[in-house]
């Protein structure tokens, strides 16, 4: 049976997920975008009309705010919502992307039901619970892309210091997707051998500052949007590893049940992926400082996520009275 993998926003991440996917011709796609993307259809006729030169067979669809495409999709990608500016961090999008992960979530909840969720839409970790919350969704089928990326930055930044082939760098970030997330030195190596064996303490201490940073890096150099192409090939691998039932550890964010001795947050932990989703959240031995060091980026995660409460009980003490007032306008008009 083909597998059918439904990307929500077109944007850059979007477009970008939806080549490389196509290109390992492993599911259908369809690419659905908000009213103000409405060249979805016209970017997924353009991808559909490379697929004679680049041999791949799935159907590739776009349209514009037609939810109804999704429709028992096997993987729901989601990157709708606004990318930050320079000067915001990922947290000021909070108000704006809970409205459209909701509103999103809510009809991959109908339309896809047992569906695996990605969440790409920043603040990252923030919006997997309004995803998972608005799903309903068990917790093994709601997945946050970052660690991959945060991974692959501090590999780079890294192979860039040491002038050694990426091949050889295997990284290992773990936390929130902020400026709190927790490169694991300890757990990163070149060739089989810890960093720490190979760069000194403050070589190291510059690279993980760099991987913190390196969204708002990009975003300062890009001025008008945020990363796009790692961000991408991040979800792509997610994908690839559960489409294709690899049973891959990557970090991932992922709602911990106890796990780290964390309860009801997500935040990025090593994950194994495989066609259920998460299959098992791998516990690593940490040190006190490491732990520490997670458990008060999961506490960020918690932060923003309070917020979202107040943000969504102000907004249903206020909607309903403003209506309630304007009703009484009406009435006293009459
Ligand atoms: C970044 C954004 C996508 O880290 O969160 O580049």
């Amino acid at each position: 049976m083909r597998k059918k993998i439904t990307l929500i926003g077109s944007g850059n991440v979007g477009q970008i997920v939806a080549l490389r996917l196509a290109e390992m011709d492993i599911a259908d796609i369809v690419l659905i975008g908000g009213v103000h993307m409405g060249r979805t259809a016209g970017r997924a006729l353009d991808l559909a009309e490379a697929a004679p030169i680049e041999r791949y067979h799935k159907r590739l669809v776009g349209y514009t705010g037609e939810f109804a495409a999704m429709k028992d999709s096997d993987i729901v990608v989601i990157s709708a919502g606004i990318p930050r500016r320079p000067g915001m961090s990922r947290d000021d999008l909070l108000g704006m992307n809970t409205a459209i992960v909701r509103m999103v979530s809510e009809k991959v909840r109908e339309l896809a039901p047992d569906s695996i969720v990605i969440m790409v839409t920043n603040p990252l970790d923030a919006m997997c619970h309004v995803a998972y919350d608005a799903t309903g969704f068990p917790r093994h089928r709601v997945i946050g892309m970052a660690g991959v990326l945060d991974s692959a930055r501090f590999a780079t930044f890294i192979g860039m210091e040491l002038n050694v082939s990426i091949e050889n760098i295997q990284a290992f970030v773990l936390g929130g997707h902020g400026d709190s997330m927790v490169p694991l030195t300890r757990y990163t190596t070149v060739a089989g051998i810890p960093i720490c064996e190979l760069l000194s303490e403050q070589q190291i201490d510059a690279l993980v500052e760099r991987t913190r940073k390196g969204g708002a890096e990009i975003v300062n150099l890009m001025k008008t949007g945020s990363a796009y192409f790692a961000p991408a090939c991040a979800v792509k691998e997610i994908v690839e590893a559960i489409i294709r039932d690899k049973k891959k550890i990557l970090p991932c964010s992922a709602y911990l049940e106890g796990e780290y001795g964390i309860t009801g947050t997500f935040v990025g932990v090593p994950v194994k992926l495989g066609e259920e989703g998460i299959e098992e959240i791998v516990e690593i031995d940490l040190s006190a400082e490491e732990h520490d060091a997670l458990v008060s980026s999961a506490d960020s995660v918690s932060v923003l996520v309070e917020q979202i409460r107040v943000m969504e009980d102000v907004k249903e003490t206020i909607v309903p009275l403003a209506i309630n007032m304007k009703d009484q306008k009406v009435h006293s008009s009459l």
